[in-house]
C-alpha cells in the first residue's frame, strides 16, 4: 500500500478513513517481553545509538499489535547527548543531568546539532522505511520547554521549581535558553524527516505546569518556530502535552496538525477548545489497561465515539504505555479499534 494511503497519514490529514488509526506512546518498552529481552544488559542511550537494536525494538510493538504506525525508538535527551551534554538515563528514574544549566555561562553546552552528530539515528531510520513497507514511521523530539526543565532541573521534577524560577526571574537567559533548544529540536526534527519519517510528534511532557499567559510569553514562540521550520517538509506535525487542558487551543495555535489530548479533556470537549483545521490524537488513560478486558472496552469506546466529533481522530493513549500493561491488553485494544 502507498504510504500517502495510511489511515494514519490519512486522519492527521482529515482525510476520510477506513478505519480510525491506532498507536501508543512508548509502545515498544518495558511491556513487552520481547523487550526486555533485546535490551537485557545494553544501557539505554547505547540502545538508542545502536541501529540494528533500534530498529528491532521499534519493530516489536508493529509485529506484536498491528498498529497502524511505528513510532522510532529513541529518546528526547539524545540530541543533547549527541551535542556532548553530561546526562544519563537512570533506570526507573528518567535523563539525569550532571551540570544542571543555572546561568548564562552554561548554555556554551548547547552547540548546534549537525546531522553527523547522530549518524546512528540516520540509519535506523533510512533502515526502518524499507522494512515497514507501507507503515508510516513517526520521528520525534522534546519540545523545548521539556527539555529545559531537564536540563535546568538537573533531572526529573514534581513542580518545576528551578525551571519557572528562571522563566519569570531570568527572563533574558530564559530566552536564551529556548532559543538554542529551538535549533536543535528542529534541526533533529528535520533530519528525521529526511530520512524518511513520515510524521513528527513534538513532545512538550511537562508544559501543563505552565498557565496560558505564561505558554504565550515563554513557550509559543518556540514551538512555532519549529513547527513554521517543518512547513516545507509536508509531514503531519502531531503536538502532545500532559496535563494541557487549559493549553489545547494554545498547542493548536502553535502550528500542529494533529493536537495530542491527555485523558482529562474528552476529545469532543478538546474538538471545541482546539478548534477548526486540526486533527485530534489521544486520549485513553494509560491506567485503564490494569483493569479488567470489560472495563478498557467500555472506556475505549467512549473515546471513539468522542473522537467522531473531531475532524480526524488518530487513537492512543493519554500518555505513554506503563511497564506493567499486560500486552494481550494491547492487542485487544488495537482489534477493537479497527473494527469499529
Ligand atoms: O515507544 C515509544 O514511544 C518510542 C520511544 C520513546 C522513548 N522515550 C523510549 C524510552 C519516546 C517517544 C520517548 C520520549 C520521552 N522520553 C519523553 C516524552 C514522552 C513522555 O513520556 O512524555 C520523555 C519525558 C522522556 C524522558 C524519559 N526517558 C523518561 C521519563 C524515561 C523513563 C524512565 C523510567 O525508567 O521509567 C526515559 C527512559 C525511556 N525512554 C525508556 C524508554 C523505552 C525506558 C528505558 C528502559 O527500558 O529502562
Amino acid at each position: 500500500m502507498n504510504l500517502a494511503d495510511s489511515a494514519f497519514l490519512r486522519a492527521c490529514r482529515r482525510q476520510p478513513v477506513p478505519h480510525t488509526p491506532v498507536w501508543y506512546m512508548r509502545q515498544a518498552g518495558r511491556a513487552l517481553p520481547e523487550y526486555l529481552k533485546v535490551r537485557e544488559g545494553v544501557p539505554m542511550l547505547q540502545a538508542c545509538a545502536t541501529p540494528d537494536l533500534a530498529v528491532e525494538i521499534t519493530m516489536q510493538p508493529v509485529r506484536r499489535y498491528g498498529v497502524d504506525a511505528a513510532v522510532f525508538f529513541s529518546d528526547i535527551v539524545v540530541p543533547l547527548k549527541a551535542i556532548g551534554v553530561d546526562l544519563d538515563i537512570k533506570p526507573g528514574v528518567g535523563p539525569v543531568v550532571a551540570q544542571p544549566i543555572r546561568e548564562e555561562a552554561d548554555l556554551d553546552a548547547l552547540r548546534p546539532l549537525e546531522p553527523d552528530d547522530v549518524p546512528y539515528v540516520t540509519e535506523a531510520i533510512r533502515a526502518l522505511t524499507g522494512e515497514l513497507g507501507g507503515t508510516p514511521l513517526i520521528g520525534f523530539a522534546g519540545a523545548p520547554f521539556t527539555l529545559g526543565a531537564y536540563l535546568i532541573e538537573g533531572g526529573p521534577s514534581r513542580n518545576h521549581d528551578h525551571t519557572k524560577a528562571m522563566m519569570y526571574g531570568e527572563p533574558r537567559l530564559w530566552h536564551a535558553l529556548m532559543d538554542r533548544l529551538t535549533g536543535i529540536v528542529l534541526a533533529h526534527l528535520r533530519l528525521q524527516v529526511e530520512a524518511g519519517a513520515s510524521a513528527v510528534q513534538l513532545f512538550d511532557s511537562w508544559v501543563g505546569a505552565v498557565a496560558p499567559a505564561d505558554y504565550r510569553a515563554y513557550v509559543l514562540p518556540y514551538t512555532r518556530r519549529i513547527f513554521e521550520g517543518l512547513a516545507d517538509l509536508d509531514v503531519p506535525r502531531i503536538h502532545f502535552g500532559v496535563g494541557t487542558g487549559e493549553l489545547l487551543g494554545l498547542l493548536g495555535e502553535a502550528g500542529a496538525d494533529v493536537v495530542g489530548v491527555d485523558w482529562r479533556v474528552p476529545l469532543d470537549e478538546a474538538a471545541r477548545r482546539v478548534g477548526p483545521g486540526k486533527a485530534l490524537q489521544g486520549n485513553l488513560d494509560p491506567a485503564i489497561l490494569l483493569a479488567p478486558w470489560e472495563a478498557v472496552e467500555r472506556k475505549a469506546r467512549e473515546v471513539l465515539r468522542e473522537g467522531r466529533q473531531a475532524e480526524g481522530h488518530v487513537f492512543n493513549l493519554g500518555h505513554g504505555v506503563l511497564p506493567s500493561t499486560d500486552p494481550d491488553q494491547l492487542k485487544r485494544l488495537t482489534d477493537l479499534v479497527h473494527a469499529s
